[in-house]
């Protein structure tokens, strides 16, 4: 669990961090890095490395193996103390705290960073983890026999690939569009600023004509700039006072993609029907799903 990682984090030390960066440089080569080569990297004694890896496979940071060689593999939980202390040495956190979403592919904390230059206050941000790929490795660690399968460490590939995608668009997009600025990204993490308000499936708004045309608008100026979200739904959209954010982005695709036009539509469908099914009789939302479609594609000719 993450949580514990965060309370072995603070127990990590820096011979604890060499050994799982020499582990994760080791697997750009191997699939289970040879402990020779972590001997090479780190230059500690063998039996201090030894101890140190037990410890580090007992909290889950890493996987071993004593046949046909002795070989590791780092682990979620290694990965993800990886990427906190980049977060940590940059400045960008000072604290991590509660688990506030597991996702299908991701684990989210709330975290604290610090002011610029001292000036001002510590303010709340999101860490955001990627777990891409965590099924079909739980999938191969079982059937673990067939060490010249690649699939088995392809999570990180997975997870440290959707993570670069989410915060390249979260790039492109802010400020245009509505969604919370990036702060910063390391391997499979990212860090965020808080999303206002309230998840739209949370909470029943007062307005929902009014924030279904904000919703529908924002879409319009995503396709404007080239994208599609593609995952768009009540669970993916923060709604407040001002007007509404999306999160969730690794999924996006380009307006030019293939399948744009049946990821569009599902997007704007999901959308509609939440609307459609909360609210009823005056608040009713009265659209038609084509006419908010070929509004939407209209808006990047204006
Ligand atoms: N910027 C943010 N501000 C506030 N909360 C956030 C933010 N990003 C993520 N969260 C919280 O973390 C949860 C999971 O985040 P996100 O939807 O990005 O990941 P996910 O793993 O793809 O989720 P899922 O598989 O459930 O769609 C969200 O439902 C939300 O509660
Ligand atoms: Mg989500």
């Amino acid at each position: 669990m993450i949580d514990d990682v965060v309370k072995l984090f603070r127990e990590l030390d820096s011979k604890d961090l060499r050994i799982l960066t020499g582990i994760e440089i080791g697997m750009k080569h191997f699939e289970w890095v040879p402990i020779e080569e972590l001997i090479k990297y780190t230059r500690l004694p063998v039996s201090t490395l030894e101890y140190k890896l037990s410890l580090l496979i007992k909290n889950n940071m890493v996987l071993g193996i004593k046949n046909p060689y002795e070989g590791y593999q780092i682990y979620f939980d290694g990965y993800d103390a990886l990427a906190l202390n980049a977060f940590v040495k940059r400045g960008i956190i000072s604290a991590i705290g509660d688990e506030i979403g597991v996702g299908k592919e991701s684990v989210v904390h709330e975290a604290v960073k610090e002011p610029e230059l001292a000036i001002g206050e510590a303010k709340g941000v999101i860490l955001k983890f990627h777990r891409e790929g965590r099924t079909s490795f739980k999938t191969v660690k079982r059937t673990r026999s067939h060490l010249k399968d690649r699939e088995h460490f392809s999570w990180i590939y997975a997870a440290r690939l959707a993570a670069k995608r989410e915060a390249e668009i979260l790039k492109k997009l802010y400020p245009k569009v509505s969604v919370p600025k990036l702060l910063d990204n390391n391997r499979h993490a990212l860090v965020m600023d808080v999303a206002k308000g309230t998840l739209l499936y949370k909470t029943r708004v007062l307005e929902p004509q009014w924030f279904f045309d904000e919703v529908i608008r924002q879409i319009g100026l995503i396709y404007k700039e080239g994208y599609i979200h593609s995952d768009l739904s009540e669970y993916n959209i923060f709604v407040n006072e001002d007007g509404v954010q999306f999160i969730d982005w690794p999924q996006y695709i380009e307006t030019t993609h293939p399948h744009a036009d049946e990821l569009l539509r599902r997007d704007v469908s999901n959308v509609l029907k939440h609307f459609k099914r909360k609210y009823k009789g005056n608040c009713k939302i009265e659209r038609d799903i084509e006419e908010i479609i070929s509004d939407i594609k209209n808006s990047v000719q204006s």
